[in-house]
Order: C-alpha cells, then structure tokens, then sequence
C-alpha cells in the first residue's frame, strides 16, 4: 500500500558532536576495543548527518561533549522527551552514567521546566519511542521494565512494553523504527514471542524486516513522517519504503557502528506534542 498523504513535519533534535568517541569499552556485541576508530572519520559523518537534518528544515540543538564519555555521540540515550517533559536518563552500566548529569543540565538550562530524575534504568530514547499516540517501550538489555510505569506516569501516555531478547539488538532503537503515526518497521525475531503478537496486533501492516537489514542498523532509523534517514547499505528496506510513498536517505555511518549505534542513536527528539 502506498500512501500518498504522507508529509514531513519540522522536529527539533538534540545532538552532540563525537569529539572524544571511541570505543575503549565493551557494553555491547559490537563492541571491540581491540578495533581501532577514527575520530576524523567519525567526526564527518555526524556532521554529513547534521547538515542532512537542516537541510530537511529540521532545527538541530547541539550539546557539549565531556571527555571521558566516549559514548556521549549517542544522544538518543540521554533522555526521552515528550509534551515537552523529560524523562532522564539513568544508564546501566557505570562507563556512561556520568552522561546522564550532562544531559539533565543540558535541559534545566535550556527552559524545559519538567526536568525528571527517575527512579529505574532507562536509556531514553533508545528504549523509548513514540509512535504519535503510544510510547513503544524496550527492555530488559538496558531499560528496566519498572521504568515503564515510571514513563507511563510522567508522560501520561499509555506504555507498550516490549521484551527484547536478542544481545545484539540491545536497545529499541536498533530493532524498530517509528516512521509516522501510528506506522513502524522492526525485525521480529528481536523480540519475545508475546511482543511479536503485540506488534503483530497493534501494527498489522508493518514492514518487517530479515536479519541482515537489522544487523546493518537499517531499522536504526529517523524519519520526519516522510523522509526516513537510515543506513545507506539498506536498500531492500529503501526500496520497501519508497512502496508506501516514503523517501529513504542513505548515510554512511560507519564509525559510529563500531560502538553499536547509527543514526538514530545520535538524534535526539525533543517533541513538545503528545
Ligand atoms: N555504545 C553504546 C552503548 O552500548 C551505543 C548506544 C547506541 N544507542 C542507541 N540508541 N541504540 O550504550
């Protein structure tokens, strides 16, 4: 089915700039310290991605980096945001729970008054994802389930929970994508058998996808409800997406794949809807 009606709408993202990224530290299966990286490199490639995003008219907010977090790149993780209300990070492992005191100053100074210190492990928008009436809620990789009530909550906005249960798909955000309202993509077999039926049942016209498309971080995906950025090697997952009227854009993230993240990861939503 192709939809013709679908149109992007202006986001705000939050980002922050690879400066001190490398991977020195193993918190994922992708990670392997042994591996060298390439600050230039990656340093590019987010900038190819930030340019992207203002060339989409999107507004991109920048937050400083901190030496000795050298996951910091990956600001999806610092908080999930909606109604303008953010939930804070609060990490799973000690090697990125200072990012989570950077990202909470981050907002306090940037005028958003509900500024939330949770209770339970949550990775924000790694594991939090809002498909325009529901909160998709990952766990037990990184986020807590308990977190979820904890979202549920503060935002007010009813929380699916949905278990992964493949290492390398550890967060939300590297087995499913939003892509509009009410529309998604994922690879179901990252998922426990009653998630699968839940997904199953909440979004029966889904792409789904293979198990090379995900383990190419295909699904690690921004969309604007239209243009949908992902990873250039995807492109049996672009050509499905073109089928139902939306427009891949391929980028090249390569270094960034070295610690486990693409894209999304490094993006941040600030929505003040929901
Ligand atoms: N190395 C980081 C970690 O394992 C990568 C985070 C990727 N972020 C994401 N939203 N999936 O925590």
């Amino acid at each position: 089915m192709h939809r013709s009606d679908l149109s992007a709408r202006a986001r705000r993202y939050l980002m922050c700039p690879p400066t001190y990224f490398d991977v020195t530290y193993a918190i994922n299966p992708w990670m392997n310290p042994a591996q060298p990286t390439d600050a230039g490199l990656a340093r590019a490639q987010w900038e190819r991605l930030r340019e992207l995003y203002l060339a989409l008219g999107h507004t991109v907010e920048v937050i400083e980096p901190v030496a000795g977090l050298p996951d910091m790149v990956f600001a999806a993780n610092g908080a999930a945001v909606l109604n303008g209300q953010v939930l804070v990070a609060k990490f799973r492992y000690s090697q990125r729970i200072g990012e989570a005191t950077a990202y909470r100053e981050w907002f306090v100074n940037h005028g958003f008054a509900e500024v939330y210190e949770p209770e339970f492990v949550n990775e924000g928008q790694g594991d939090y994802l809002y498909d325009g009436r529901l909160m998709l809620a990952g766990s037990d990789f990184r986020t807590d389930r308990q977190s979820h009530g904890e979202a549920q909550e503060l935002f007010g906005c009813p929380v699916i929970s949905l278990m992964l249960v493949d290492p390398r798909f550890y967060h939300l955000d590297t087995a499913l994508s939003v892509l509009g309202d009410g529309d998604v993509m994922y690879f179901p077999p990252a998922f426990s058998p009653g998630s699968q039926r839940v997904l199953r049942r909440l979004y029966p016209n889904a792409i789904v996808t293979s198990d090379a498309v995900a383990a190419d971080f295909g699904l690690n995906a921004v969309s604007d409800g239209r243009n949908v950025v992902l990873s250039q090697t995807a492109t049996t997952l672009m050509e499905a997406l073109r089928e139902r009227g939306y427009t891949p854009i391929g980028v090249d993230m390569s270094e960034l794949r070295k610690s486990g993240g693409a894209a999304k990861c490094c993006t941040l939503e600030l929505r003040e809807d929901g």
